[in-house]
């Protein structure tokens, strides 16, 4: 795989001008295991979670809504990196309401929003959460709902400091915009990669604002595998893998872009971890295609 030392892992973000954070991250959905699946090997996830950020993967995408069974995303992460060594940031996602039983039971209203900013701290054992993002709407499908009152009540938690940084999730620009004029929004969480630009415009504006956008489903989600005759062409080109590409084509696609992308596999992670040194050139690009 072509090498550099530019453009890689050690790349790094201002989250709100203030927080360092490497531009190759990990997401922690997968670690409990397959959603409403039976939950991971506890030991091999806590194996995965440490690796991360021996890899540099210092920040850090999980939920409290993240579990699998009785294990539990956030459950994982304090057992494998509490206390948090110096640079490591972990953001952490509100809204989403899900039963023990597994099922997404609605949204929650913007006075049920403390509970579930405290539950995170609990659970992470932490005192302040470097950033939280209220994620609104259904998968892939936020709707333009108002989320004003939502926000608000997550910006007045902001600033009783119980976080660091604000980020919405699954928005449109409008729904952007609506938080901005409330509190600075450090980074928007949304559906994008490689194969899936829809919301390249988004992209776009998050960069011109300064706006870490961080794709969610980067790799395809584990539900379409990343099967492109251009993506597996670049992949050759570079000795490097599909993932890869997907990986490193977001680094190279915006300066904004902060990939998370998860696994609860070693080798996968350490397949993740080395696209960080992967440089695609302007051909890579015009043939991988960019919105
Ligand atoms: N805001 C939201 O609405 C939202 C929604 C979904 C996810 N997220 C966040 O975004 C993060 C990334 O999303 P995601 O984990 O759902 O999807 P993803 O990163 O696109 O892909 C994860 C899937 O790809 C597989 N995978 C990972 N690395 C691989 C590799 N090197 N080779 C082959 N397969 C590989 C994983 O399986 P293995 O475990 O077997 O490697 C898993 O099935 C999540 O962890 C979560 O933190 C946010």
């Amino acid at each position: 795989m072509t090498s550099s030392t530019s453009d890689s892992a050690l790349d790094t973000f201002e989250l709100g001008d203030t927080t360092t954070i490497p531009r190759l991250g990990f997401g922690a959905m997968q670690l409990p295991g397959r959603w409403n699946g039976p939950g991971a090997d506890r030991a091999a996830a806590v194996a995965v979670a440490r690796h991360a950020v021996e890899l540099g993967a210092l920040h850090i995408d999980t939920a409290a809504f993240y579990f699998s069974g009785a294990t539990r995303a956030n459950d994982i992460l304090r057992e494998a990196l509490h206390p948090y060594r110096a640079g490591v940031t972990i953001a952490t996602k509100v809204g989403p309401m899900r039963a023990p039983t597994g099922e997404m039971t609605g949204e929650a209203a913007p006075d049920q929003l403390r509970a579930a900013v405290e539950e995170n701290l609990r659970d992470l054992g932490l005192d302040v959460l470097d950033l939280v993002y209220l994620r609104v709407g259904r998968l892939g499908t936020g709707g333009d709902a108002p989320i004003g009152d939502r926000f608000a009540a997550l910006a007045r938690l902001r600033d009783e400091g119980l976080i660091r940084h604000l980020g919405v999730s699954n928005v449109t620009s409008g729904q952007l915009a609506e938080a901005r004029s409330i509190a600075p929004v450090a980074a928007v969480q949304n559906r994008f990669g490689v194969l899936d630009q829809e919301d390249a415009a988004l992209v776009d504006e998050c960069a011109d604002a300064g706006i870490a956008f961080m794709p969610f489903f980067a790799l395809g989600g584990g539900h379409s595998p990343l099967s492109d005759e251009n993506l597996h062409r670049v992949a050759t080109r570079h000795r490097a893998t599909a993932i890869q590409v997907a990986i490193a084509w977001g680094l190279a696609r915006s300066p904004s872009i902060v990939q998370i992308p998860g696994t609860g596999s070693l080798s996968h992670l350490a397949e993740n971890m080395a696209a960080g040194d992967l440089v695609l050139d302007d051909a890579d690009m015009a043939l991988l295609g960019r919105r």
